[in-house]
């Protein structure tokens, strides 16, 4: 096992301590990278290790926190080749608990919650980060407190009351909603698990980096498109890839990685467009996918600045395109995705008509989660068709 060596600040490298729970960085409010001793690992944790593991996540044990797992088998989701594309790559976590890849983080988060002895968790979500909370909160016997839109996927609501968390639900969208968290959490004793402001959930989803390569056996593909709201997967990959080049896993080279958001709430895709460091937050943001209603990701500087460094892009899709997106996918490949998923799908064919990809690069688009979640969306296609 790799230990934890400390937190680092991803805007100005400030170090901390992870004996106890952080946040952000104290100095800056910039994001917290774990940061572990992987010296003692050279030579020892190889990719040979990894065979005959467990079939989760927690496979990558020596990379991630050592404390016992609050797990419900998540991770380890499928590598599909398109059987419309080739040399594309589906990778399906719509198969995870809960039907989206929220799993990992907060699989990771209510962790290290249960290891620090945290007994009562908040989370502000657009739908799925929170029904992956009530998931792990269940199973870790620890209290989840919920802020979701009002207009959430309804599928999210009946989770999180199943799962017993305490949900409220606001008149606004997912900044609302935490900004409802703040107000509140001191008063109430609740740690905060927002989206890169505790560190851990990218921690989790950073094995989606270590499954794109062992499962396209260590050779990295031309391109990721991945869904983008917070960034948390994105970030998380980003970081694995970096972890994997220092074990000697993979060398310097690494995928373009390509954020997709929604056309009705594009803030990445703007700031991108315009050669910014930041987004401005987006207004009156609308889309079917909501996990895409992110009007301003709180790390928006660390994607940007991903993006350029990957030689990469950022695209959106329209409701329209994402609708046909879902459709072609479960119709011709078996797929139902969940809409936010189906946009990777309409950025890779933007950008193979661009010219920016070309058919024979290999590209892994990322199905964050499951069309069975959002049977309104389809509902009310279905009657109005
Ligand atoms: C299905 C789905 N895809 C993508 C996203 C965006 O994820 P991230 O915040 O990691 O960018 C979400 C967020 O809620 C989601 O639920
Ligand atoms: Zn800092």
């Amino acid at each position: 096992m790799a230990r934890i060596s400390n937190l680092e600040c991803t805007k100005c490298g400030e170090h901390m301590s992870a004996a106890t729970p952080q946040t952000l960085c104290p100095k800056d409010g910039g994001s917290l990278y774990v940061r572990y001793d992987l010296q003692p690992l050279l030579g020892k944790f190889k990719k040979e290790s990894l065979a005959g593991r467990v079939s989760s996540m927690w496979r990558y044990a020596e990379v991630l926190p050592d404390v016992p797992p609050v797990t419900l088998g998540e991770g380890l989701t499928p590598m599909l080749a398109s059987r419309q594309y080739p040399h594309v790559w589906i990778k399906d976590e719509g198969l995870n608990p809960t039907g989206s890849f929220k799993a990992r983080g907060l699989c990771a988060a209510v962790t290290m919650c249960k290891s620090y002895g945290i007994r009562k968790i908040a989370v502000p979500s657009a739908g799925n980060a929170a029904s992956a909370l009530a998931a792990y909160a269940a199973a870790a016997g620890l209290e989840a407190h919920i802020f979701m839109p009002k207009d959430v996927p309804l599928t999210n609501l009946i989770e999180c009351t199943q799962y017993g968390a305490h949900v409220t639900l606001v008149d606004g969208l997912i900044n609302d909603c935490a900004k409802a968290v703040n107000e509140r959490k001191h008063a109430e004793g609740w740690f905060d698990v927002s989206t890169l402001k505790e560190p851990f959930r990218v921690e989790g989803k950073k094995t989606m980096g270590y499954e794109v390569a062992e499962q396209l056996n260590w050779k990295l593909p031309d391109a990721i498109v991945y869904p983008t709201g917070g960034g948390v997967g994105m970030i998380g990959m980003w970081k694995a890839f970096e972890e994997m080049e220092y074990l000697g896993w993979i060398g310097p080279e690494r995928p373009k990685m390509i954020a997709v958001q929604a056309a009705g709430c594009a803030p990445i895709t703007k700031a991108w467009a315009a050669h910014q460091p930041v987004s401005e937050p987006w207004h009156n943001a609308t889309t079917v996918a909501a996990g895409l209603r992110v009007p301003k990701a709180y790390a928006d500087y660390i994607i940007l600045d991903i993006l350029k460094k990957s030689g990469g892009a950022a695209v959106s899709a329209t409701d329209e395109e994402i609708l046909a997106a879902v459709y072609q996918w479960a119709s011709g490949e078996g797929i139902f995705a969940a809409p936010e998923g189906a946009a990777a799908l309409v950025a890779y064919q933007k950008l193979i008509a661009s010219k920016f990809l070309k058919p024979s690069d290999s590209v892994v688009l990322f199905n964050t989660g499951s069309g069975i979640k959002y049977t309104e969306v389809f509902c009310n296609d279905l009657r109005s068709a």
